[in-house]
């Protein structure tokens, strides 16, 4: 297997947050041979169609559009917010998912993981944001399923994944979706 290039959304901005110490311990893995950059998205104005024109377009919609278009695959580690999808992933999908007819998520596999501190590991937002894959025609990996709860007692001072139980469960993972790539992803 090649080298992937995953670009990865993280569904939360803030500075500690569990999920992008989540997504640095992902890339830290570099499991089945995949290169995972973090893409940022707290900077995109919120979509708004009439500024998705010729000449409107935002500089950062377009900047996202262009890096998921490069990439291999998404990946997309998420908080649970209200039992769905944070805004400002909303957001960003909406943003490369337009203008219609040239998503940039078009036939990119993806995955997702859910972090919460709580006990259900975001199944909720975890599950909306398949639905959103569908539409999007990302064929989103199956197995295994990633919810992680109890997230708070992941990490040590320094943001590194403590557990080794969730540490083996994750290399997995990534050991799975980059076979999913491979099967499903552009050659
Ligand atoms: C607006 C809001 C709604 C939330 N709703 C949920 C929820 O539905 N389920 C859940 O498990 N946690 C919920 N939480 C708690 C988050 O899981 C928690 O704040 C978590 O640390 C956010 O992820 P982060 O650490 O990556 O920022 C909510 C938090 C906020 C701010």
């Amino acid at each position: 297997m090649s080298t992937k290039d995953v670009a990865v959304f993280v569904g939360s901005l803030r500075k500690e947050s569990l999920n992008r110490k989540m997504a640095n311990a992902l890339a830290g893995l570099a499991a089945g041979g995949l290169k995972l950059e973090i893409v940022e998205i707290g900077q995109l104005p919120l979509y708004n169609q009439d500024d998705d024109v010729a000449g409107k377009v935002p500089p950062a919609w377009q900047a996202l559009r262009d890096r998921v278009k490069a990439a291999h695959a998404v990946l997309f580690v998420t908080p649970e917010y209200n039992r769905s999808v944070p805004g400002v992933l909303k957001n960003a999908i909406d943003v490369a998912s337009r203008p219609y007819g040239q998503s940039a998520f078009d036939g990119r596999p993806g995955a997702v993981i859910s972090v919460s501190p709580g006990a259900i590991g975001g199944f909720g937002a975890n599950h909306h944001l398949r639905q959103m894959m569908v539409f999007l025609n990302v064929p989103m990996l199956q197995q295994p399923e990633a919810y992680i709860g109890g997230a708070a007692n992941l990490f040590d001072d320094k943001g590194n994944l403590s557990n080794p139980g969730t540490r083996e469960f994750l290399e997995k993972f990534m050991e799975a979706f980059a076979a999913w790539i491979e099967r499903n992803g552009k050659k």
